[in-house]
């Protein structure tokens, strides 16, 4: 077997015990409880026959593995699916049981054999119920309930209640575009509309869809999700987005050019919470890219998932952009500003501050007016992590070229920009770093960087350089929550 890497292990974002995990799946929040399932290999560490995990959650950030909620059978593998609470007992799963309990249903693709090179039907949508407020789910006799009219892709049905229509709506991931279908019981589907064709990035495969609504300025806005396996803006997947118009059967957004909810490479197939209070749109991805998930040196897990993010709509100069903020949760987390000291040289400052945490922080700056900065952290094994602002490119960054390992897949060891679009004259910027991640917020969200690292050693020494211009007005550290204990 191979070494445990508990050094890596993060210590506030989910990661499952051991296996292999990718997508969120099937966020749905209900009587208070934040369900997170995922896919999931429990017999290695390496993408397999996938299942459901589930891990639960009061906060968001302190996560509770559960039993597996459902696993492969006669029609196929569990692929990404979302989950709703059934409050109308549409599907009619609670009456069947003769229960009053309000029904979760889970809506997933079944991957099956491919029977020949020309069978292209192995994808198809299924249901499986929990009448047990999400601890255990049984999968629909009557599956599948959507079949495949023959498209080679057809999985990742992400699904929700259309209040003016009485209706549930569909959106499915088919290729090169999604398909919406909808559905008064979510068993009988009806093809609305189709959205892709010549709009938005089509370097790879699309997978993974979410349409809401987002309010901005009093209206109503809706926002596609799309994540695309291959061409994200700094290699390999990452989720695009377009922010258009929801007429109850037909999406449709102006053409514009490709947006990407995190330029960052390690932020993938994310989605939103069902059912979240309050109106929210709460959002958490992959933290991984199939370009080298299955090689990350962890063990004996494989993979995590982003910080839980809330996501807002904005006007920047005529054009919608969706920002990611940390959700709330994430900033009731965070431990108490520790005071750097005015009279100690602000480097020895944040050293202290980063040995105090043990390399599991948050960063807070805020400049009056904008110049360039890096901060360097370094370690003992000689690794450097650089990341800031670079003024004559006008691009935040991460640079983990130095930061450890980085040789276990070629395509790793890289420097990640994301370009500056709210361009007023102060600047801020929100830095989370765990064991083996760390995700940058800047200018309220509008850009945003999510990368993996793996220091060979405890990150020891931070070091902030900055350009004349720079009017800093504040830098705080906080120390994130420790390590969970583990059953
Ligand atoms: C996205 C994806 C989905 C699919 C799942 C399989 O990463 O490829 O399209 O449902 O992973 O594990």
């Amino acid at each position: 077997a191979e070494a445990d890497t508990q050094q890596f292990r993060p210590s506030f974002h989910f990661t499952p015990a051991a296996h292999w995990m990718n997508d969120p799946n099937g966020m749905v929040h209900h009587r208070g409880v934040w369900h997170l399932f995922f896919q999931y290999h429990p017999h290695s560490a390496v993408w397999g026959p996938m299942h459901w995990g589930h891990a639960t959650s009061s906060d968001l950030m302190h996560w509770q593995e559960q039993p597996i909620a459902l696993q492969p059978d006669a029609l196929g593998m569990i692929f990404s699916g979302s989950a709703v609470v059934d409050v109308g007992d549409t599907a009619g799963f609670a009456r069947a049981a003769g229960v009053q309990t309000v029904p979760l249903v889970a809506v997933f693709t079944h991957h099956g054999e491919r029977q020949n090179p020309d069978d292209v039907t192995h994808e198809k949508q299924s249901l499986a119920c929990s009448l047990d407020d999400g601890l255990t789910w049984t999968p629909y006799a009557g599956n599948p309930v959507l079949r495949n009219p023959g498209a080679l892709d057809f999985r990742d049905p992400k699904v929700r209640w259309l209040p003016d229509r009485e209706r549930w709506l569909m959106v499915l991931a088919v290729g090169d575009h999604v398909a919406f279908y909808t559905s008064p019981d979510l068993k009988d589907w009806t093809h609305e509309s189709d959205f892709g064709a010549g709009q938005g990035a089509h370097d790879g495969v699309w997978e993974c869809p979410d349409l809401f609504p987002l309010q901005c300025e009093g209206r109503t806005h809706w926002v596609l999700l799309v994540s695309l396996v291959e061409g994200g803006p700094n290699g390999g997947s990452a989720t695009q987005y377009f922010v258009g118009d929801f007429d109850g059967h037909r999406f449709t957004a102006p053409p514009g050019p490709t947006r990407w909810l995190d330029h960052g490479p390690d932020n993938y197939a994310g989605v939103t919470w069902s059912n979240a209070p309050g109106g929210r749109t709460v959002f958490m991805g992959w933290m991984s890219n199939w370009t080298y998930a299955r090689q990350v040196p962890t063990s004996p897990w494989r993979s995590a998932m982003t910080l839980p993010r809330e996501l807002q709509l904005r006007l920047v100069e005529g054009q919608w952009r969706v920002a990611s903020l940390p959700a709330a949760e994430v900033r009731a987390a965070e431990g108490p500003a520790m005071a750097i000291d005015p009279s100690q040289p602000l480097d020895a400052a944040l050293t202290d501050a980063l040995r105090l945490t043990g390399g599991r922080l948050a960063l807070h700056l805020h400049a009056r007016q904008a110049d360039g900065f890096v901060l360097t952290l370094g370690n003992e094994a000689g690794d450097q992590l650089r990341l800031g602002f670079a003024a004559d490119e006008q691009r935040f960054f991460i640079d983990r070229r130095q930061a450890g390992q980085v040789d276990f897949q070629p395509a790793f060891a890289d420097r990640h920009g994301v370009p500056r679009v709210a361009t007023p004259s102060g600047l801020d910027l929100t830095i989370y770093l765990d064991a083996c991640s760390v995700e940058l917020f800047a200018d309220g969200g509008l850009s945003v960087l999510t990368s993996l690292i793996f220091p060979r050693a405890p990150w020891a020494t931070m070091r902030f350089e900055a350009g004349d211009g720079l009017a800093l007005d504040r830098l705080t550290v906080h120390a994130m929550p420790a390590p969970e204990r583990r059953a």
